[in-house]
């Protein structure tokens, strides 16, 4: 295990280590502009020993956002994540941000046809009144990818040590890997050569803009969890096409937020705070109707992605990072044990984010996080924390 605690280099940077404060949401934004407890929490991770803390769902442009008061990048939000860069510095840490695009996860009711590979129903944002998503142009495709790479030097001007590619969870980039969304018949729908092309070209044009020394991370599924989506098999494609193209390293996740979101956590269902949270009565009413039914729950294993990462390690040399479940010094040791280069952590270190300082010391050899999930109804109430 002591060698997790050995520095690491993904492009031009030097890490401390080989922990990754993986995206979780903050909610910590004062009308879509990051706030202080955002820039605290992150200072606190960097404390606790994290190399390289991660801020979730930096939306690359309005429309990229899911709801309307998300934070997206612009001069106003740049603003106050230079300060949250600077103190993640000053706490000796490094610091990136996840770049996201929702596609047609949107309840952003300024935006009636939020984009899409293809024209497909929303049933994420459809309580909203936003029924239906566009398929995009080729000049939305354009549009979009610049979204991305002026997002990421936008980033990387104020000092960010990376971005990290959202190519997961369901989002747009994931929705054209996703044979279940993507049904275009040009050369962007189809084959997985074809579902990748576009995912891939978000990632060259970043790339070209941010110069090939500056980290671009991908985090890419393992598979959807449902048949009909993206699986294991065409995983493998797209991390070989990604270390060709020189990814900086590749996070591992799984897991479409529509269809199966607690594929990607695993544990408790929080089905009352989310029926509270509801942001219409409609949705509050369906939730508390449909939601044990539509829901489904996964049981938490330690390094429940263990088995399909594998898989990937097997298949490309790039820097590999582990992610789902770590949540003890035997869990650690098992995931260096298989080869990978770094470690992702969500829960354990917002159950404590000196979790670990005392992994390292040998004060605690486990987390005492439960996997209640509480924590992701947090998110919608003045941030994300632990409820324990
Ligand atoms: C409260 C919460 C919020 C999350 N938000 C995001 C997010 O914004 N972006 C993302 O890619 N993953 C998000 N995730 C998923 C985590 O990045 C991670 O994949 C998951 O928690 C499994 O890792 P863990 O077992 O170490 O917690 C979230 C997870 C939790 C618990």
């Amino acid at each position: 295990m002591n060698s997790a605690f050995q520095k690491r280099i993904i492009g031009s940077t030097i890490l401390k280590n080989a922990f990754i404060k993986t995206a979780t949401f903050e909610g910590m934004y004062d009308n879509g502009i990051p706030n202080q407890k955002l820039i605290d929490h992150h200072v606190s991770m960097a404390k606790g020993k994290v190399a390289l803390t991660t801020v979730s769902y930096g939306a690359v442009s309005p429309d990229a956002r899911t709801f309307k008061t998300q934070m997206y990048i612009h001069p106003e939000s740049l603003e106050k994540l230079k300060e949250l860069a600077d103190a993640v510095h000053n706490a000796g840490g490094k610091v990136s941000i996840q770049l996201t695009h929702c596609g047609y996860f949107s309840k952003n009711t300024d935006q009636k046809r939020p984009l899409a590979p293809s024209r497909v129903f929303n049933e994420y944002g459809c309580m909203s009144g936003i029924m239906f998503s566009k398929a995009m142009t080729s000049e939305d495709l354009r549009k979009v990818s610049d979204d991305f790479a002026n997002a990421a030097m936008a980033l990387k001007n104020i000092g960010f040590d990376a971005v990290e590619l959202h190519m997961g969870h369901g989002y747009l980039l994931s929705q054209f890997l996703c044979p279940w969304t993507n049904k275009r018949k040009d050369e962007y729908g189809g084959t997985i050569e074809n579902r990748a092309r576009y995912p891939l070209q978000v990632f060259n044009n970043i790339k070209d803009k941010v110069g090939k020394d500056f980290p671009v991370l991908v985090k890419l599924n393992l598979s959807d969890g449902f048949k009909g989506g993206f699986t294991l098999d065409e995983s493998v494609y797209v991390s070989q096409e990604l270390e060709k193209a020189g990814c900086d390293a590749l996070v591992l996740s799984g897991g479409f937020t529509s269809k199966t979101p607690f594929y990607l956590m695993r544990g408790g269902i929080p089905l009352k705070g989310m029926i509270q949270n509801g942001t219409s009565l409609a949705e509050k009413f369906t939730m508390a109707l449909f939601g044990p039914f539509i829901i489904k729950k996964y049981k938490f294993e330690p390094n429940f992605f263990l088995e399909q990462a594998k898989v990937i390690r097997k298949a490309v040399k790039m820097p590999l990072v582990y992610l789902g479940g770590v949540d003890s010094a035997q869990g650690i040791e098992e995931v260096m044990k298989e080869g990978f280069d770094l470690i992702a952590i969500g829960r354990a270190l917002i159950h404590d984010p000196d979790f670990l300082i005392k992994i390292e010391k040998g004060s605690i050899t486990k987390s005492g996080c439960t996997r209640c999930n509480q924590c992701v109804v947090e998110m919608d109430r003045g941030g994300v924390r632990c409820v324990l």
